[in-house]
């Protein structure tokens, strides 16, 4: 899945299958996943060139079972969505709802999302959604972190001029993990990423038109506070 590639795989953490997928599941896999597959093979993807007619492509990394994917594909038909996640069951479930739906505007890669980014032709996507990515809460394991310096490049290069990166999260170290390396990475790189939000309203209030995700509702199920950070890309 990492195509002809000569950067070293990277280790994706956390788990990539799970239980055995439902016949019909397994089905769309085989028929309908490898349409709507993204391919690793060019050195630089054009992601316009995936899709039919769009007028620009957005971004999710890490869709789990792609509820807020599919969501924002129904809504913005004009929009292209490329999705990453390296979980098989997910991916069949996104699959599933692209069948139901009839959605023509979705484009997976079931792998690490750094795979996607560091192809990306520059100033290609409008905006990207990181919804409640791994937190990898121990210290010892905070490196595993999708938000890092690498990822951070990627995105500062694939997000055109005005687009927006989104970044929810529950867990407060991983918020003020994210706020301090963008803001280190706007101290050595020049100002690349701006935080949009001007008063505690914005962060604690979600997206417009924000229709949850699975980790949400189980993160306010136990008790969590969301918090919605939006980036501009300067
Ligand atoms: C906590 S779950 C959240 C899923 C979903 N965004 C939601 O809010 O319900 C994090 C997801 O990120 C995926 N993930 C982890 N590392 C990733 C990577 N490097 N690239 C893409 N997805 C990744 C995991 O497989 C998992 O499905």
């Amino acid at each position: 899945m990492n195509g002809e590639s000569d950067i070293p795989r990277r280790h994706v953490y956390g788990r990539t299958k799970g239980k055995t997928l439902k016949p019909r599941q397994a089905n769309l896999m085989e028929t309908l996943f490898p349409r709507v597959s993204i391919s690793l093979d060019e050195a630089v993807i054009e992601p316009k060139t995936l899709f039919g007619d769009v007028d620009e492509v957005w971004l999710e990394v890490g869709f789990g079972g792609g509820e807020h994917l599919a969501h924002q594909a129904e809504t913005h038909p004009r929009v292209g969505i490329m999705g990453c996640e390296p979980f098989l069951n997910g991916v069949a479930k996104l699959v599933s709802e692209i069948h139901e739906r009839d959605l023509a505007n979705v484009r997976i890669l079931n792998d690490d999302a750094r795979f996607l980014l560091e192809r990306l032709a520059p100033s290609s996507l409008a905006r990207v959604f990181i919804l409640y990515p791994d937190p990898w809460p121990k210290k010892r394991h905070n490196k595993r972190r999708f938000i890092n310096e690498e990822t951070l490049g990627f995105l500062a290069s694939a997000l055109r001029k005005g687009g927006e990166l989104r970044f929810a999260s529950d867990i407060p170290d991983y918020i003020a993990w994210t706020l301090a390396h963008l803001s280190r990475f706007n101290r050595e790189k020049g100002e690349t990423f701006r935080w949009t939000a001007e008063r505690a309203e914005d962060w604690r209030r979600p997206y417009e038109g924000w229709p949850g995700t699975r980790y949400e509702a189980k993160a306010i199920r136990e008790g969590r506070t969301p918090c919605y950070l939006a980036f501009e890309r300067l």
